[in-house]
């Protein structure tokens, strides 16, 4: 795991963005773990910036999200669909056919899990994953737990999570499940950034860097992956 230090959000913004932006000009059909949440909000400004001056086109690139919310219509202004469009797609070239997203209203979750799982093989594995980390570790919605994960599964929000983003739906209580690509399927990416910003995640970065691999911190399964990147601004990196 290599961890990069930068003095602030922006900088990692520019960092992570130039880093997609390579990928995707060395292999134009690049495939991209996609991440919601503040966190990579900048990012995708600044690939969005890269996209207006030319320096790179989305055109070929596919893209598969980590996860969405069960018992939401896909185009509810707080599906994570319509943040990845609000975000970069519907201002970038790229195709909405190569736009993936896991099905949070599917019947079945388990078909729609081998689903994604066929899909992101079919192309050819992702070959960069976006992360950010929840302030109790968790990646996607991976919440801490007794075992890692595998491919994608229905999961029940935990409380913390639910306390961390109510504030996106207003009064409307938010939804309780959520689909998410399991841990094993992350891991399979060829290489993997988590980006962490400021103080709340300065513990769970704490843990995830310096503590032991468990799935009580789900982050904390990077330490295992061949080529994953950790930037942090300074507030997050403040108990390292
Ligand atoms: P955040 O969420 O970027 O909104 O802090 C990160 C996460 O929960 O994975």
């Amino acid at each position: 795991m290599e961890v990069k230090i930068f003095n602030s959000a922006d900088e990692i913004a520019s960092a992570a963005s130039e880093m997609f932006v390579k990928i995707i000009n060395d292999k134009n059909d690049a495939v991209l773990g996609l991440a919601t949440g503040a966190t990579p909000v900048p990012t995708y400004g600044k690939l969005i910036e890269a996209y207006n001056s030319g320096k790179v086109s989305f055109k070929n690139v596919r893209t598969f999200n980590l996860d969405e919310y069960c018992d939401l219509p896909r185009d509810d202004k707080n599906s994570y669909y319509t943040f990845m469009h609000d975000q970069l797609f519907d201002k970038v070239d790229v195709c909405e056919e190569n736009v993936n997203f896991l099905d949070g209203n599917a019947a079945d979750w388990q078909k729609e899990s081998e689903r994604y799982s066929q899909a992101i093989e079919s192309v050819g594995g992702i070959d960069i994953q976006l992360l950010g980390i929840g302030t109790n570790g968790h990646i996607g919605f991976n919440e801490p737990a007794d075992a890692f994960t595998g491919d994608s599964f229905k999961v029940t929000l935990t409380q913390s999570t639910i306390n961390s983003n109510q504030k996106y739906f207003g009064d409307v209580p938010m939804p309780r499940y959520a689909l998410t690509m399991g841990i094993g399927l992350i891991m399979k990416a060829k290489k993997i950034l988590l980006i962490a910003t400021g103080e709340s995640k300065a513990e769970a970065v704490k843990g995830m860097i310096k503590g032991e691999v468990t799935p009580k911190l789900p982050a904390s399964v990077l330490n295992e992956h061949k080529d994953a990147i950790i930037m942090l601004d300074k507030a997050a990196a403040s108990l390292l």
